[in-house]
């Protein structure tokens, strides 16, 4: 029986990690497919560089169109960040008739739409799990688990480098700039950290999130954005102090028709749950008008754990292709031309 083959671009710190996910269960993966999971070539720019985790040289090319131009390649994980190489790369694999699996939510916040629609036209599907809450299966739960309701509100804390440097400036007496380095140096950061600290990355990931949650479009700009860059040890003393945790949250609310999204540093009260969330950890509470109020908990960010939901998209793909259903869930993940129907004002 043939194999479901992917072509990953980009090796890094994520790379590394599906890399490694697909290797450690490979058998579990193929029990459960019922054919292999193919890891047929990965490209970079940097193919000489040491990594935590290595690849066969004979799988390693520096050129991208080795992995977009070869047929036999079924899935394309785009993993090399940013915005206008990662999309011409995933609109040339969709193009070439392949589906997509990213983790780039700045690319999904500023051009899902655009992504969502070709590849709906095309029939081909783009899997974008790791793109919010790292390892949460958020985006599973709210397309799926949670389709039948009507979502009210999503809050938490989507940015795992953001909570890190609130968590070790407030528990270790770190310095925001010594706190940073310490989640650069984990892997959580992205290349460019002022995403994480100005509130932007979690920006990003609310944007999609609420599309999911409400059927809108992805509004990134309508967002409201605050970072924890200005923060002092000082504000986060006093509010332990006064028995409050600071955390950056992201909030999405809709009320009446309309569509409330926002970011920003929030004091906690200490006995709160999303107070309890330290380090990397993401936390995300959805009130739906059947299921009441839940709360997914787990790695937002790292290694191991975002390559975890790299792979369940890979493995998710894989089956509607064995199925001959490719693009079923991802097709319906949201209607990007409703923008018309729906009301999406900030709420004053
Ligand atoms: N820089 C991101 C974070 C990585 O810290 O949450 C995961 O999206």
């Amino acid at each position: 029986m043939r194999s479901i083959r992917v072509g990953l671009i980009g090796w890094g710190t994520v790379g590394c990690g599906v890399i490694q996910v697909l290797r450690e269960n490979e058998a579990d993966i193929r029990n459960r497919l019922g054919v292999p999971l193919e890891l047929r070539r990965v490209a970079d720019l940097d193919i000489d560089r040491p990594r935590p985790v290595s690849v066969p040289r004979d799988l390693l090319t520096n050129r991208i169109d080795d992995i977009l131009n070869d047929p036999d390649i079924d899935i394309v994980v785009e993993l090399i960040g940013g915005l206008d190489a990662a999309r011409e790369v995933i609109r040339r694999a969709i193009d070439s008739g392949k589906h997509v699996v990213t983790a780039n939510k700045a690319l999904l916040a500023h051009s899902g739409n655009e992504l969502f629609r070709v590849a709906a036209e095309r029939g081909r599907a783009i899997g974008f799990e790791a793109s919010v809450a790292g390892g949460i299966p958020l985006i599973k739960a709210l397309r799926e688990g949670l389709a039948g309701n009507r979502i009210q509100t999503i809050f938490g804390i989507l940015n795992g480098t953001a909570n890190y440097i609130l968590t070790r400036m407030a528990e270790g007496g770190l310095s925001f700039e010594d706190a940073l380095g310490e989640a650069q140096q984990m892997g959580y950061a992205e290349a460019n950290p002022a995403l994480d600290v100005e509130g932007i990355d979690t920006a990003h990931k609310l944007a999609i999130a609420s599309a999911l949650s409400f059927g809108t479009p992805i509004r990134f700009d309508e967002v409201y954005t605050e970072g924890i860059s200005h923060i002092d040890p000082d504000d986060i003393q006093f509010g332990e102090e006064f028995g409050y945790s600071l955390k950056l949250l992201a909030i999405a609310r809709h009320m009446d028709g309309r569509i409330e999204t926002r970011v920003h540093p929030t004091l906690i009260p200490r006995h709160h749950v999303l107070a309890s969330v330290k380090g990397a950890y993401n936390a995300v509470h959805v009130q739906g008008n059947a299921v009441g109020n839940i709360m997914l908990y787990g790695m937002g960010a790292g290694m191991m754990p975002t390559g975890s939901a790299v792979v369940g998209d890979l493995i998710d793909l894989a089956r509607d292709i064995l199925g001959s259903t490719p693009g079923r869930v991802p097709a319906l993940a949201f209607q990007p031309d409703r923008l018309a129907e729906i009301a999406i004002k900030p709420i004053a």
